[in-house]
């Protein structure tokens, strides 16, 4: 049987370095988890950029992972566990302040492909008929499915109220090294996406550019992502429509760091998008959103632990998420609070902590 005790007396210091959807659901397991038995337990929010200014507040939210990725069974829990927890909210009336709803749409192909591996995860996922095909010239297989969005501009607001009840500091500052902040904390907890490079090397991280249009569009009802196999790109071009406005996409751009909004690119996006769904034409452009993707072959999501200087600390790692950050972002963030739990039983082997959140 798990036996929950209570540490107090005992202070335990947490930093999490980033404040976007992977820095402030990290910060949120932590503090559900261990807050009750952790006493007193500081969690303090270091970031140069908060909501709506972070990648995670561009991004449009529809939960999809890739659909063409190879066998990552990590990934693959962390995305199921992420809708899973996102699906439990839905009858919640909290819904709608995280920017959480179902949408149903389309994946189009120009050939057959394998299902993907998160087709059971999804609601209602099938092939599409032939007469849904003809929606789509040009276009000769796909899928249809209900699945989840969850925006950015609305959950990273919502993660920040519940936290600040919860105790959580928030510090509005760029951090240079772990060191600066190691002497102050015995855990951080790096959320930095595609900046982590300023912290530490790490060859494996590089910039995907997308470039997205806005536009009001309120009779566009359904996710409509393009994709051709041929052209090594994993999606192109897209439309998701949000709860305010439609986000037309797709701009997937390995190794440019420009977060400048490209006039090329917002011709390419638009053509693209028209062609895909005529009467786009009829909608009203409203801003244009350049972010980058942390892309690496897989989530850096692990501990390091530093011995270099008169006090050890450790790092807890989790970033590299991307073009699928709030797909997968709440199974990560339970990863690390496993992590941490691993770490505070190691210090204090006596101490018996429930296992799972
Ligand atoms: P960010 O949101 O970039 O946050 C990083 C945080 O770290 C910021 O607060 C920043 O200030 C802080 N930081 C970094 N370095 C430092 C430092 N040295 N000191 C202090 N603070 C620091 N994903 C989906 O799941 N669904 C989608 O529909 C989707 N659409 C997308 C569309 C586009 C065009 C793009 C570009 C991305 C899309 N994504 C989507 C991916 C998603 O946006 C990312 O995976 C996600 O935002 C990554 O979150 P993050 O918290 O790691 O990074
Ligand atoms: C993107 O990274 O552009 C993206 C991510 C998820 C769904 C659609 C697009």
């Amino acid at each position: 049987m798990i036996q929950t005790v209570n540490i107090s007396g005992q202070e335990m210091r947490v930093a999490v370095i980033g404040a976007g959807v992977i820095g402030l659901s990290s910060a949120q397991c932590i503090v559900n988890r261990f807050q009750p038995r952790v006493n007193p337990l500081t969690v303090v929010i270091y970031a140069d950029t908060f909501t709506p200014d972070t990648a995670s507040d561009g991004a449009a939210g529809l939960w999809q992972p890739y659909v063409f990725d190879e066998e990552k069974p990590e990934e693959f829990k962390w995305n199921k566990e992420t809708f899973d927890y996102l699906l439990g909210y839905m009858n919640s009336p909290d819904a709608n302040k995280m920017g959480l709803f179902l949408q149903s749409g389309y994946n189009i192909f120009k050939e057959p492909v394998p299902d993907p591996s998160w087709k059971d995860i999804v609601l209602g996922f099938r092939h599409l008929t032939a007469n849904e095909l003809k929606l789509f010239p040009g276009f000769s297989y796909g899928w249809f499915n209900t699945a989840l969005m969850l925006e950015g501009k609305s959950y990273l607001p919502w993660m920040m109220a519940k936290l600040k009840e919860q105790g959580v500091q928030f510090v509005e500052k760029k951090i240079s090294s772990f060191q600066e902040l190691a002497p102050d904390f015995d855990v951080i907890v790096n959320c930095t996406g595609i900046r982590a490079q300023e912290l530490q090397p790490d060859p494996e991280l590089k910039p995907a550019r997308g470039q997205i249009i806005k536009v009001y569009a309120p009779w566009m009802k359904h996710f409509i992502l393009s994709h051709d196999l041929r052209s090594g790109v994993y999606s192109l071009p897209y439309i998701i429509p949000g709860s305010k406005l439609v986000t037309v996409g797709g701009i997937f751009q390995l190794g440019n760091w420009s977060e400048e909004n490209n006039p090329k690119d917002h011709n390419t996006v638009w053509e693209n998008g028209c062609k895909l769904v005529p009467t786009l034409k009829n909608a009203r452009i409203v801003e244009d959103w350049t972010g980058l993707r942390p892309v690496r072959s897989r989530i850096r999501l692990e501990r390091q632990t530093f011995n270099t200087g008169p006090e050890k600390f450790e790092v807890i790692h989790n970033y590299g998420h991307g073009g699928y950050g709030l797909t997968i972002h709440w199974g990560c963030a339970m990863e690390v609070s496993n992590i941490y739990d691993r770490i505070l039983r190691e210090r204090k082997p006596s101490w018996k902590m429930p296992s799972r959140l």
